[in-house]
């Protein structure tokens, strides 16, 4: 799948987000290495720490069905400014695809493409390992 493609499904995932408290919407679509998308929004709690962003949803609908292999992911927020993923998401995300593709999206500038290494070079990493089998 290319990239537009995968940030369009970003863009209809936006629509599902919960957002009444920060009304800042994110939207993800996660591309496994075979070719299937897992989508994500980001879902709010007014005990603020509960919430969960778009790429995390993405990552764990993914993971709990088996996934573990991907290969791009792509990230679209309400302000229409690029929204790179948090610090949580990025060691989250590092935990099993360290050098992802991050697509991310402006709406003036359009779509931009980052590796996550790049955004995240010292990722924790205790057990010196990509991710544990
Ligand atoms: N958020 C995401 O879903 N992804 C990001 O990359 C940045 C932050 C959400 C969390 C919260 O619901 C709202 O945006 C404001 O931080």
């Amino acid at each position: 799948m290319d990239y537009s493609k995968l940030l369009e499904t970003a863009i209809e995932a936006q629509q599902f987000a919960y957002a009444p408290y920060s009304n800042f919407r994110v939207g993800a679509a996660l591309l496994t290495k075979g070719g299937k998308v897992y989508t994500g929004c980001n879902v709010e709690n007014q005990s603020f720490g509960a919430t969960v962003c778009a790429e995390r949803i993405a990552i764990f609908k993914a993971v709990s069905e088996g996934e573990r292999d991907f290969t791009a992911m792509a990230v679209t927020g309400s302000t229409g400014k690029y929204t790179p993923p948090c610090g949580i998401c990025r060691q989250v995300i590092s935990e099993f695809a360290p050098d992802i593709s991050l697509v991310l999206h402006d709406q003036q500038e359009g779509m931009k493409v980052v590796k996550a290494g790049t955004l995240f070079p010292h990722r924790t990493n205790y057990l010196n390992k990509t991710r544990p089998k």
